[in-house]
């Protein structure tokens, strides 16, 4: 396999002063990419820039707020290199508290940085993404989606990069730009104290350290890769794809909550998963298993967004 190269093409990574967005921003410009280091905090991302260019990559800072100032971040991409095409929407901050404790500011502003930043910087994006011909994007959601207690201004936020991925991936495969969600692990200022037990630290050290999440955002960048419009779960050197399932549906005799509450036991019974890739699918796959005679009459309508 030759290295793949990332000459004539500019990125942005949000979010890339620190953590994983810095060590996105340093592969991509590693190998050819020209690189919009997006970051509130300047000084990280002047030291970001700083060591691209000291290893003879091309970069510019970009301390636009990804919240209020998306626009901005993406003409910084224009203004510096004339072109946009690959998008890491990778800034995001986090904080734990009860959901009916945590301040209001404080669980909406969770909430903005990661929804209002990938919304505003991908809309900002998608003409440019669109007219580079081989667009990519690459929205940074969480594992999250799937409950942590005390989490869930960044949960709720994390689910929303999710859905949205999907329904975009389904969109803008039209107009030739490549979606795809991630649900990274790595060890990073921002998980740095949410193990403290040192022995889990020092293994994330070693198996999960941000620069291999990196390694699979700059396959996913590049212009000849065909996957895409997945979610997956990527943690060092091991990724996966991750999907909607249901469990086996069962029904009950008539619609009254009497029924329910007789059967609550079998719907909580566990059984063989069916991945659903869109709302189509599910929607076929319940109103089959009500009234079989659709199953000749619904579209498939399988839209196969990764392929
Ligand atoms: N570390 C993990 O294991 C993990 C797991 C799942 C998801 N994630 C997600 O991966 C992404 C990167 O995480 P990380 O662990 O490297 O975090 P990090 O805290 O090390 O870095 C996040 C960066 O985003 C920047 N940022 C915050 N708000 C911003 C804003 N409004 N505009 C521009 N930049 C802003 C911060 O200044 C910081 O440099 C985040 O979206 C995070 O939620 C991380």
């Amino acid at each position: 396999m030759t290295d793949l190269d990332f000459k004539g093409r500019v990125a942005i990574v949000t979010g890339a002063g620190q953590g994983m967005g810095r060590e996105h921003a340093k592969m991509l410009a590693s190998r050819g990419a020209r690189v919009v280091v997006n970051d509130v905090n300047a000084a990280n991302a002047a030291e970001a820039v700083a060591e691209i260019t000291n290893s003879g990559g091309t970069a510019v800072v970009d301390s636009h707020n990804v919240v209020t100032e998306a626009p901005e971040i993406v003409q910084t991409a224009l203004d510096s290199f004339g072109q946009l095409d690959i998008v890491v929407n990778n800034a995001g901050i986090n904080a734990f508290g009860r959901f009916w404790e945590m301040e209001s500011d404080t669980w909406w502003r969770i909430f903005d940085v990661a929804v209002k930043g990938v919304v505003g910087v991908s809309r900002a994006a998608m003409p440019h993404l669109i007219a580079s011909g081989s667009g990519r994007l690459i929205n940074i959601s969480s594992n999250g989606v799937m409950g942590v207690p005390t989490d869930s201004a960044y949960n709720a936020a994390k689910a929303a990069i999710w859905g949205l991925g999907i329904t975009l991936a389904a969109e803008a495969r039209e107009v030739g730009v490549q979606v795809t969600t991630l649900m990274p692990v790595a060890l990073t200022p921002m998980t740095e104290d949410a193990f403290p037990n040192p022995v889990i630290k020092d293994a994330m050290r070693t198996t999960v350290p941000a620069s291999s999440v990196s390694a699979f955002v700059t396959w996913l960048a590049h212009q000849d890769t065909t996957v895409f419009g997945e979610t997956f779960e990527i943690a060092g050197v091991a990724a996966g794809r991750v999907a909607i399932a249901g469990m086996p549906r069962m029904r009950v005799e008539s619609p009254t909550p009497e029924s329910w509450a007789d059967s609550g036991e079998t719907l909580m019974k566990d059984g063989e998963l069916r991945a659903f890739r869109n709302a189509s699918e599910s929607f076929r796959d319940q109103m089959v298993y009500l009234a079989p005679e659709l199953d000749d009459v619904l579209p498939a309508n399988a839209a196969d967004v990764s392929r």
